[in-house]
């Protein structure tokens, strides 16, 4: 086993681990953010450089610092290796760099998007975006396309992280999409308009991290904080069964998808008829809500527990409903 550090902490893994999956075992607010990496997908990762790191010390042998920060999703560990994340000012304003680069060509969309509360990229701009951008140029922008019956790609969402191209790969039998072109001609397309349609092509929508990729039977229906998610099964003959269920009242399924876990990566991948055929709450039988983070956005509206009352400071909520007047009128 290897024995290394990250922000402070010391991890055991075995040789071979990456730094980002040493890192997840730690778990918590040291784990670096990954936007092409998928642990079920081979090969992914080493596109998009958010996961990067600062590794302060090579290994016990050779204890010099690595000269550039690294992709942590692709760098294996060393002996006695010390990592840095968050707890390193200087990466962290590299990464603020890696998100304005991913913004460059990345519509403001939010408000209208349907990964909008779920989305990778939001989530990271939240957290190491500025409020301006410095780009002057025209961005790309591209029609929105259909591809097949249940997907919709809109490319100017994409950020060519190629996940979509992996599932396909390798969890279909038949891939007929791909990225085409270099540098900044780089697209999702299929080849001669194809259309995307075998049993497993609705896992591209789970691994987007973006809204590139979206489930036209959900779009637009409603904002994902609205609806309850559930974990659901049925007996399905070609995947496990095993789904989120996302509800709109007791009876009506809005959208159904894998189940994610806390890097947001799907369980298990699931099969078409259960994503889009199986909208019916009889074709499925429910285990009960799904644990969701208290900090992302789909807990908003879903909180069970209330504050207990020592905890919340009136003096400091009068303040802060001053402040925010006070702003308001400037
Ligand atoms: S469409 Fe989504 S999954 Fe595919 S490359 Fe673009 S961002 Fe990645
Ligand atoms: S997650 Fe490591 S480069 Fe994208």
């Amino acid at each position: 086993m290897i024995k290394l550090t990250i922000d402070g902490i010391e991890v055991e893994v075995e040789p071979g681990t990456t730094i980002l999956n040493a890192a997840r075992k730690i778990g918590g607010e040291i784990v670096p953010p990954a936007m092409c990496y998928y642990s079920k997908l081979k090969g992914s990762g080493g596109k998009c450089r958010t996961c990067i790191v600062k590794v302060a010390q090579g290994s016990a042998k050779d204890p010099r610092p690595m000269p550039k920060p690294v992709a942590s999703c692709s760098t294996p560990v060393q002996e006695g290796m010390v990592v840095l994340n968050i707890t390193s000012p200087e990466l962290l304003e590299a990464r603020k760099g890696v998100v304005e680069m991913l913004l460059i060509n990345h519509p403001l969309d939010c408000p209208i998007c349907d990964q909008a509360g779920e989305c990778d990229l939001q989530n990271l701009a939240y957290e190491h975006g500025v409020a301006k951008t410095r780009y002057e140029e025209p961005r790309r922008t591209f029609e929105k396309i259909d591809i097949g019956p249940n997907i919709q790609l809109h490319m100017t969402r994409c950020i060519l992280c190629y996940r979509c191209v992996q599932t396909a790969d390798q969890i279909t039998d038949n891939r007929v999409h791909g990225v085409l072109g270099r540098g900044d001609t780089a697209e999702i397309g299929t080849y001669i308009a194809n259309a995307i349609d075998n049993d497993f092509s609705g896992n591209m929508i789970d691994v987007c991290p973006v809204g590139a990729l979206t489930d036209k039977t959900f779009r637009f229906k409603s904002r994902v904080w609205y609806v309850d998610p559930m974990d659901a099964h049925r007996n399905c003959q070609k995947c496990s069964g095993k789904v989120a269920l996302w509800m709109h009242g007791k009876t009506e399924i809005y959208r159904v998808t894998g189940r994610k876990d806390e890097f947001g990566e799907v369980d298990e991948f699931i099969c078409n008829e259960c994503r889009f055929e199986k909208k019916d709450i009889n074709d499925w039988t429910i285990e009960g809500p799904r644990k969701i983070n208290k900090t992302s956005v789909i807990s908003q509206n879903h909180y069970v527990l209330k504050a207990p009352p020592h905890r919340i400071n009136l003096n400091s909520v009068e303040m802060v409903s001053k402040q925010i007047l006070t702003e308001g009128k400037e």
